[in-house]
């Protein structure tokens, strides 16, 4: 784990930067709840894209879809969280706090150490609310606990109208809400977060080589992002430990500056899903093999996570002090396809037609990628600006500029200057951007 960073570190520079603020701050906030501020909803949005593009735009046996939060509240009775969703709760009669069976020790309040704890009881961690003016149990609704009811209760719907055949798969991204009885540690775990979730249904007996297969698939593309190999390793789930509809499951964990914890989880789900549906709506949801010319329900193979999470690991991994051109530094060292902003452009004086052109350069940029102009403090300082928020490029206009229509582009980790033609810019920041190692390989 990098020694420099700190939940703290973190947690300040993102509300000092704008990438995340707590919740309804001007009411004193809101437990728990966070708002992503512009550079977060930017950072959100690039995982959002490259998942999207890995997990479905780039295969054909992947679609997406996106199914309502507010579903049919039958379908989380036969997934099974009416029943089975919840946290064991003990409340203590002393300090009248109420904890999680499992952090209690020894017997004592964890609060103020009292022994005076009631028994265990379950707690059901959906979000109840009402539909309609009437708010009695018959108009009773779940705020969707996953996203990925939605797909198993879309199944037929899509095999019938895209004529996937197995093995294919069924992607959504979208918020989710669980009533965390500990929610914390900043994006961690909140009450209301957004999943990225791919169902991959396949043949009864092929699933435990998919389960592999997406097991290596989604640990590669956390490296493919950037992050370090070090902070990433495995939890495989003894059976006693396993979800009431799991056969097996792998957590991708972090190394998170509060300790190692989940990541994302690759589940193999069996048939439970579509057969508990089957059995609840009365709804045939076998599929027809042509082959074999059998009617059976497939397994599934579930890769799961958090974008919360992604954000939260993607900070955490970027994060690097250093000295540059003499000066401290706090740097965010993104891969460039996930940095927020791509290029700062900068005029070297405030005069001499500099404004006019840096502004030109950036009304040609933001076309393509989002840019920042900045003209205010020592150019040392604007430099400073964008390295802590993870800007890769910075593109500097000076007198040559003027003379020669070339600008200086400068590279947040590697510290070069190169002198290139502005009409060559755009072409050279988005190979930059796709292959961040070029300029390390041509020396
Ligand atoms: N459909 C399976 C499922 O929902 P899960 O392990 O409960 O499995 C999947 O959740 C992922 O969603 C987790 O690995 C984590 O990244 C994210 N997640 C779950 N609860 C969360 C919470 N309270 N806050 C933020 N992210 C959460």
């Amino acid at each position: 784990m990098n020694s420099k960073v700190t939940m703290e570190n973190i947690v300040n520079l993102c509300k000092r930067r704008g990438f995340v603020f707590p919740s309804s701050e001007i009411y004193g906030g809101f437990a728990s709840t966070w708002d992503y501020g512009p550079l977060g909803v930017e950072l959100k949005r690039n995982i959002k894209e490259v998942w999207w593009q890995d997990m479905v735009t780039s295969r054909e046996n992947i679609v997406g879809i996106e199914s309502a939060a507010l579903m049919h509240p039958k379908v989380w009775q036969a997934s099974g969280h009416v029943e089975g969703f919840t946290d064991s709760l003990v409340d203590c009669r002393v300090c009248k706090q109420r904890f999680r069976a499992d952090h209690i020790v020894d017997g004592l309040c964890p609060s103020c150490g009292s022994k005076d704890l009631t028994e265990s009881r379950q707690f059901n961690l959906m979000f109840k609310t009402f539909v309609g003016p009437v708010e009695n149990e018959a108009a009773t609704a779940y705020l969707r606990p996953e996203t990925a009811q939605g797909m198993f209760v879309n199944f037929q719907s899509v095999l019938q109208t895209t004529r996937l055949r197995l093995p294919f798969g069924i992607a959504q991204m979208g918020k989710s809400f669980r009533n965390e009885i500990t929610p914390g540690n900043f994006i961690f775990r909140t009450r209301e977060f957004e999943q990225m979730e791919m169902e991959f249904f396949v043949k009864p007996g092929t699933d435990e080589q998919w389960f592999e297969y997406w097991r290596e698939e989604r640990l590669s593309w956390y490296f493919r992002q950037g992050l370090k190999k070090e902070n990433l390793r495995w939890h495989h789930y003894p059976k006693e430990e396993l979800a009431h509809y799991a056969k097996a499951c792998s957590d991708i964990e972090y190394n998170y500056p509060f300790g190692w914890g989940e990541l994302e989880g690759i589940a193999n789900r069996t048939d439970f899903d579509l057969q508990q549906h089957m059995t609840s709506s009365g709804k045939d949801l076998t599929y027809f093999d042509d082959e074999t010319r059998d009617h059976y329900l497939p397994y599934v193979i579930e890769p799961a996570v958090g974008v919360d999470r992604i954000v939260l690991i993607l900070l955490i991994d970027a994060y690097d002090e250093d000295e540059a051109e003499g000066e401290k530094r706090v740097v965010l060292r993104f891969h460039p396809k996930m940095a927020p902003i791509k290029a700062g452009v900068f005029p070297l004086l405030r005069k001499n037609g500099q404004p006019e052109k840096a502004q030109e350069i950036r009304d040609i940029l933001q076309r393509h990628f989002p840019v920042i102009y900045d003209q205010t403090g020592s150019i040392g300082r604007r430099y400073r600006r964008q390295d802590e928020i993870g800007t890769p490029y910075g593109i500097t206009v000076d007198h040559q500029t003027m003379r020669d229509q070339t600008v200086t582009l400068r590279d947040r980790d590697l510290m070069t200057q190169v002198r290139i033609p502005i009409a060559r810019l755009e072409e050279e920041i988005r190979g930059r951007i796709k292959a961040p190692d070029r300029e390390k390989e041509n020396g």
